[in-house]
C-alpha cells in the first residue's frame, strides 16, 4: 500500500463519495469547455487539501454536507489557480501531462480557470455556505498577492529570505491552512480549535511549498512538471536565496548576472543549480521544511487519539518525504 493510500484509510469512503461532487461541480454544456474538463478531471492531482479538509473533519467530529463543498470548493479554487500559474509560469507539463496553455493557448487557459472560480463561487452560494465562501476567497485573494509579489522580486532579484517566506505563506500555506480550518469549522468545532487547525495546515503548507521548490532542483523530470522553470523564470526560491546570502559578493553578481541575462541557456541555469547546491542551498532548504513539518506535527499532538490524526501526522511526513 502507498503512503497516501495508509493516509487515506480513515477518510476513504468520504474521497469515494468526494469525487461524483467535485467532478459535477465542473460540468458545463459548453463544448468546448467539456472537453477541456475532462481532460483536467482525467488528470487528477494527489488531492491533498480534499484529504486534509476531511481529516481535519475527522478529528473534530462527523464529516456532513458542509465538509463535502468545503473539499468541493477548495480542490477547484486549487485547479483553477494551477492553470493560471501556469500561463504565469510558461509552464508546459502539469501531472505528467501537457498543461492546459500548452494544449490550448493562453487565452483559453485563462478563461478556463476563470470558469473554474466562478463555479466555486457558484457551489458556495448556492448551498448558502457563506463561511466557507469567506475563508476560501481571503485566501485565493493571497494567493494571488503572494504570485504578484513574487513576480514583482523576479524582475528585481532582490528577494530576502524574509519576503520569500512571505510569499509562500500567502501563495501556498494560506489555501492549506483555509483546508484544515474548514474541515474543523465544517463539524461544529469551537473556534480555538479552528484557529489551532489553522496554524498546523500554515506550517503544513509551508513545508508543502519548500519541498516543491526544492524539486525544481531535480535534474530527472519524475514530478510530471518541468524542474529548472523556477530560475528560467527569474523566480528564486530558497536554495537559491540562501546560496546567494553566504557567496561572496564577486559570485553573487556573476550569479545574478546568469540569472538577470542569460536565464534562458541551460549551461548558464546548471551554474546557478551548482552554485546552489555546492553553497549548501538544499540542505539548509530540508532543515527549514522540515522545522515547519515538525511544527505542524506539534500541534496535533495537543488534540486527543484518533485516526484521522495519526493520518494528518502520516500526511506531513508525506509532504516532507514525497517523491512528486
Ligand atoms: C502544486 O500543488 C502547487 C503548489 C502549491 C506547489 P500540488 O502538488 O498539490 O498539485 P496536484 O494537485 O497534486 O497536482
Ligand atoms: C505554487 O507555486 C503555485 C500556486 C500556489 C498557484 P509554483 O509555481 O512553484 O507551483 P508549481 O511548481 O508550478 O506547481
Ligand atoms: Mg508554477
Ligand atoms: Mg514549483
Amino acid at each position: 500500500m502507498s503512503s497516501l493510500d495508509l493516509i487515506k484509510a480513515p477518510i476513504i469512503e468520504e474521497m469515494r463519495k468526494f469525487e461524483p461532487i467535485f467532478k459535477s461541480s465542473m460540468k458545463s454544456k459548453h463544448k468546448l469547455l467539456n472537453i477541456i474538463i475532462n481532460y483536467i478531471i482525467r488528470s487528477k492531482g494527489k488531492q491533498l487539501r480534499p484529504m486534509v479538509v476531511f481529516l481535519s473533519a475527522r478529528m473534530q467530529g462527523k464529516t456532513n454536507k458542509s465538509t463535502y463543498h468545503a473539499a468541493a470548493l477548495i480542490e477547484l479554487m486549487h485547479t483553477a489557480t494551477l492553470i493560471h500559474d501556469d500561463i504565469v509560469d510558461e509552464a508546459f507539463k502539469r501531472r505528467g501531462l501537457f498543461s492546459i496553455n500548452a494544449l490550448w493557448k493562453n487565452k483559453v487557459s485563462v478563461l478556463v480557470g476563470d470558469y473554474l472560480l466562478a463555479k466555486g463561487l457558484l457551489l458556495a452560494v448556492d448551498n448558502d455556505e457563506f463561511d466557507l465562501l469567506r475563508i476560501v476567497s481571503l485566501s485565493v485573494k493571497e494567493m494571488s498577492e503572494g504570485e504578484l509579489l513574487q513576480i514583482e522580486k523576479s524582475r528585481k532579484l532582490d528577494i530576502s529570505e524574509e519576503i520569500y517566506f512571505e510569499i509562500i505563506r500567502k501563495k501556498t500555506a494560506s489555501l492549506i491552512s483555509s483546508c484544515a480550518a474548514i474541515g474543523a469549522k465544517s463539524v461544529g468545532a469551537d473556534d480555538d480549535i479552528v484557529e489551532k487547525m489553522k496554524q498546523f495546515g500554515e506550517n503544513l503548507g509551508i513545508a508543502f511549498q519548500i519541498k516543491d521548490d526544492i524539486f525544481d532542483y531535480q535534474k530527472n523530470n519524475i514530478i510530471g512538471k518541468p524542474t529548472g522553470n523556477d530560475l528560467k523564470e527569474q523566480k528564486l526560491t530558497l536554495p537559491v536565496i540562501y546560496a546567494l546570502d553566504n557567496a561572496t559578493n564577486s559570485e553573487k553578481r556573476k550569479i545574478i548576472n546568469n540569472i538577470k541575462n542569460h536565464n534562458k541557456e541551460t549551461k548558464k541555469v546548471r551554474e546557478v543549480i551548482d552554485f546552489a547546491v555546492k553553497n549548501k542551498g538544499l540542505e539548509y532548504s530540508t532543515q527549514k521544511m522540515n522545522e515547519y513539518k515538525n511544527k505542524a506535527i506539534e500541534i496535533l499532538k495537543e488534540f486527543p487519539e484518533s485516526e484521522a490524526k495519526i493520518s494528518l501526522i502520516k500526511l506531513s511526513e508525506f509532504v516532507a518525504d514525497r517523491k512528486k
